[in-house]
C-alpha cells in the first residue's frame, strides 16, 4: 500500500521485506527507527541519525498493544498517520512500515520475549509485562528490517539496555544506536504524552530535569546517593508532582543498583503529574572522569 505522500506506508511484512531485499541487492545501507507515532523532534532526530550512517531509514509506526498495561493509554494514545508521514518525509525517512494489530499478532500468535536483568526494577515493577512486550515487538521490527543500524532514544533509557541486551543474546545483526534526549528549551523531555498536560501541569513538568541535574552535579561533587535520592524525592513533590514510582541511580549499563559512585551512573526517575505519568534520566559522570 502507497500513501498518496512522498514516502511509500508500508502495512504488510511481505511487502517490507521485498523491498529492503531490492536496497540490499544494490548495496544500500539500511536503519530503523521504531516508534509508536505522534512524532515530534525526538523521533526526528533519531531519522536524522540514522540518515548519517545508512543511504535508506526505516520508520516503522505501530501502537503496540501488548506492552501497555490494561489500565493505561492505548486507547488514549495519540494516532495522526498522515501528519506523522509527512513529518517523516520532510526528514528524509525513505519509508514508513504501519503494520496493524491483525499482522504483527496474527491469529494464534504465542511467543513473548522476556530480557531478565535490565528490565527488572525501574519502569519494570510500576508497569509489569511492559519490557516484554517491547522486546516482542522489537525483536519482530529487527528481523522483519534486519537493518545494519536501529535508534533509540535515551529517553528511554531502560528500554534501550533491554534492547541492547535483545539483540546481543539473540544475535540479531545489528548495532544498536543510543540517542541523547531532545528536550523543550526548558528542559522538559520531549515527549507524545506531555500532549496530556494541562497548561499548569506543563508549567511545573520542567522541574523533573531540573531535579535530576542537580542531583547528578550534587554527586558529581561528591554528594552520597542515599542523601541526594531522598533530597530529590523531596523537591520533586515539593515541585507539584502526585505519586512518585522511582528516582533511582544505577550502572549506565547493567542498571545495577548503586550505593556510592566508583564509576559513572544514571539517575533515572518516574514520576506523575496530575494522570500523566513522566520519565527522565541524566547522566552522572565518573567522579574521577
Ligand atoms: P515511542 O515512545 O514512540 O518512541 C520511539 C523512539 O523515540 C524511542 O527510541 C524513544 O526513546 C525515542 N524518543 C522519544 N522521545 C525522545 C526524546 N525526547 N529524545 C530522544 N528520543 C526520544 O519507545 C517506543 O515508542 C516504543 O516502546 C517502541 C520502541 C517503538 C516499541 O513499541
Amino acid at each position: 500500500m502507497t500513501s498518496s505522500l512522498s514516502i511509500p506506508v508500508i502495512v504488510a511484512p511481505e511487502a517490507l521485506r521485498a523491498k529492503i531485499q531490492d536496497w540490499r541487492a544494490r548495496g544500500l545501507k539500511v536503519a530503523l527507527v521504531p516508534t509508536m507515532g505522534a512524532l515530534h523532534e525526538g523521533h526526528l532526530t533519531l531519522v536524522r541519525r540514522g540518515l548519517e550512517q545508512a543511504d535508506r531509514v526505516v520508520v516503522s509506526i505501530f501502537v503496540n498493544p501488548t506492552q501497555f498495561a490494561p489500565n493505561e493509554d492505548f486507547d488514549a494514545y495519540p494516532r495522526r498517520l498522515d501528519d506523522d508521514v509527512a513529518l517523516l518525509s520532510q526528514a528524509g525517512a525513505s519509508l514508513v512500515h504501519a503494520p496493524t494489530v491483525e499482522t504483527m499478532y496474527p491469529q494464534g500468535f504465542a511467543t513473548r520475549i522476556t530480557v531478565g536483568g535490565v528490565s527488572e526494577g525501574l519502569c519494570g515493577v510500576s508497569r509489569p509485562g511492559h519490557f516484554a512486550g517491547v522486546a516482542t515487538v522489537v525483536a519482530k521490527l529487527l528481523l522483519r528490517v534486519l537493518p545494519d543500524v536501529a535508534l533509540f532514544g535515551e529517553k528511554d533509557y531502560q528500554q534501550l539496555q533491554v534492547i541492547r541486551r535483545l539483540a546481543l543474546d539473540l544475535d540479531i545483526p545489528v548495532r544498536i544506536q543510543g540517542v541523547a534526549t531532545v528536550r523543550e528549551a526548558d528542559g522538559l523531555a520531549l515527549s507524545s504524552r506531555n500532549a496530556y498536560l494541562s497548561a499548569a501541569e506543563r508549567a511545573a513538568a520542567p522541574a523533573l530535569f531540573r531535579i535530576l541535574s542537580a542531583m547528578a552535579e550534587n554527586m558529581a561533587q561528591g554528594a552520597g546517593i542515599a542523601g541526594q535520592e531522598e533530597w530529590g524525592r523531596r523537591q520533586i513533590e515539593a515541585a507539584g508532582f502526585g505519586s512518585i514510582d522511582y528516582l533511582e541511580t544505577r550502572h549506565p549499563d547493567s542498571l545495577a543498583r548503586l550505593e556510592r559512585l566508583d564509576g559513572p551512573g544514571r539517575i533515572l526517575a518516574a514520576a506523575h503529574l496530575g494522570r500523566t505519568r513522566l520519565i527522565d534520566n541524566v547522566p552522572v559522570p565518573s567522579l574521577n572522569g
